[in-house]
């Protein structure tokens, strides 16, 4: 599914659409370049699930943790990740099979040790405060 935003006011709808085609999945991946928008995305996503904590970048830790009405959700940026090792070191696979909501941006970084099933979410830019939006179940 794919979701034309034309400014950054357009991305509350969008989370909401992209709740709904999620469904019951929990793993969802970020792919997107530099400044696409993943961080301002997943924290207008953690809006849309009730977090009243701040969402920023996970900059001084790999994983970030939010309270939502739903339950807990766990922010991730592997951008600045070193080797498969520190993934392995921060217990990837608790938060990954915990059944709570998962937030991964830069997973690439990590292909080899993504759930096979997840939700991706691809952040395209396509002008100043314009992105296009692919949604993908896999
Ligand atoms: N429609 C839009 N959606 C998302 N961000 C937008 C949009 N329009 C403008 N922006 C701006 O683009 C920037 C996106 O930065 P953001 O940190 O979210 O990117 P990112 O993909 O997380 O980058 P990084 O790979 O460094 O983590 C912000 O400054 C934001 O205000
Ligand atoms: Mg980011």
């Amino acid at each position: 599914m794919d979701i034309e935003i034309n400014s950054q006011e357009d991305l509350k709808s969008a989370a909401v659409q992209l709740l709904d085609f999620a469904g019951d999945e929990k793993i969802f991946l970020f792919e997107g370049d530099m400044g696409a928008g993943k961080t301002t995305f997943i924290k207008v996503i953690c809006e849309a699930l009730g977090v009243s904590d701040l969402v920023s970048s996970p900059t001084f830790s790999i994983v970030n943790e939010y309270l939502a009405g739903t339950g807990k959700i766990y922010h991730f940026d592997f951008y600045r990740i070193k080797n498969i090792q520190e993934a392995y070191d921060i217990g990837y696979e608790e938060y990954f099979y915990s059944g709570d909501l998962c937030l991964v941006e830069w997973p690439e970084r990590i292909a080899a040790l993504l759930p096979e099933h997840h939700l991706k979410v691809d952040i395209q830019v396509t002008g100043p405060e314009q992105r296009m939006i692919s949604l993908s179940r896999i």
